[in-house]
């Protein structure tokens, strides 16, 4: 009973959909809907290329909002829509998730690269300063004391 409530529109699995990637049968992933656009792939402002690859990637909403599709265009796509994707995660939790796994990661090593590099610029940092005081005070003595005499 409760499935009643359920949408009417069918449901897939992400599998389901990434056997929809050709110019005869594309199917597209925004926002946890699918579209099958393969009518309007010639028809596409935007070109069949850009609608392929977003088919193959499995799920097309970033690329989507990032050309920033115009209310026209997105009223469009109701005409496209077939279902649903089952227990969709949109990409920005998966994004999330891999910031905590891989993005940190680089930088944490990144940072414990770099942890060797300050010790000789310390060393350099050190003894250049000492060897111009050095010089100074040569400079200083022989003029003092060995260029007057
Ligand atoms: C059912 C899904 C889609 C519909 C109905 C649709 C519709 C449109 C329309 C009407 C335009 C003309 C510009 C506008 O009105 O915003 C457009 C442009 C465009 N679309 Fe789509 N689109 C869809 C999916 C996608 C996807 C998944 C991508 C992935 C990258 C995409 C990429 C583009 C690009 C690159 C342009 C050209 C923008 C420009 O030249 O300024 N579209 N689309």
């Amino acid at each position: 009973m409760a499935e009643e409530t359920e949408t009417e529109k069918p449901l897939f699995s992400p599998t389901d959909v990434s056997l929809h990637a050709s110019t005869k049968d594309c199917w597209v992933v925004i926002h946890g809907k699918v579209y099958d656009v393969t009518k309007f792939l010639e028809d596409h402002p935007g070109g069949e290329d850009v609608l392929l690859h977003a088919s193959a990637s499995g799920d097309a909403t970033e690329a989507f909002e990032d050309v920033g599709h115009s209310t026209s265009a997105i009223s469009m796509m109701s005409s496209y829509l077939i279902g649903s994707i089952e227990d969709y995660v949109p990409p920005s939790a998966t994004k999330d998730a891999t910031a905590i796994g891989s993005d940190v990661l680089p930088d944490s090593r990144t940072m414990q690269r770099n942890k060797g590099s300050p010790a000789p610029n310390t060393f350099l940092d050190f003894v250049l300063p000492l060897c111009m005081l050095g010089m100074a005070f040569a400079a200083w003595y022989y003029l003092t004391f060995v260029a007057e005499s």
